[in-house]
């Protein structure tokens, strides 16, 4: 069932960015999410695409829906084989940053979504994983 909607995007460039938040957003209205989520999902992607392109030079996104039997969702996956994270719930929290950036990205991104799975290992790259559940 939604087959059509899973989609991988890489993820590079500035423009692979416009790219991977258009998908997210054409998937998510297709799943039934509403504006306002929608927004929130398109925001969150942007934040760990953002990620992919400063940290690890490139990357991919993978769009998966969810049906778990009651609920529909949407999964996103941000796979990079950069530096990887020496310490996740470190990078985890707000105002840490080793770009002198706000060190909001992956701390918001995690509020803005339902759920949150980051794994990495140094010198090998960066999983990140999130998901969404639609509103009854
Ligand atoms: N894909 C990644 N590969 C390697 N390190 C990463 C990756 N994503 C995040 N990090 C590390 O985690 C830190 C926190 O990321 P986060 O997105 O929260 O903040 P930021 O990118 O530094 O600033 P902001 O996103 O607010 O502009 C980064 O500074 C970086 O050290
Ligand atoms: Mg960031």
């Amino acid at each position: 069932m939604n087959a059509t909607i899973e989609k991988e995007v890489v993820i590079k460039t500035e423009s692979d960015i416009v790219v991977a938040r258009r998908a997210v957003r054409e998937g998510a209205s297709a799943l039934g999410f509403g504006l306002t989520d929608t927004t929130r999902i398109v925001t969150a992607a942007s934040e760990l695409a953002r990620n992919i392109i400063k940290y690890a030079v490139e990357g991919t996104m993978v769009l998966h829906p969810l049906e778990d039997g009651t609920r529909t969702g949407i999964e996103l996956t941000f796979v990079d084989h950069g530096p990887g994270i020496p310490d996740i719930a470190k990078a985890m929290k707000e105002g840490f940053s080793t770009s002198g950036g706000f060190g909001m990205g992956l701390p918001g991104a995690k509020r803005l979504m339902d759920e949150m799975d980051a794994q990495s290992a140094v010198g090998q790259g960066t999983t990140v994983t999130v998901r969404k559940w639609r509103r009854q």
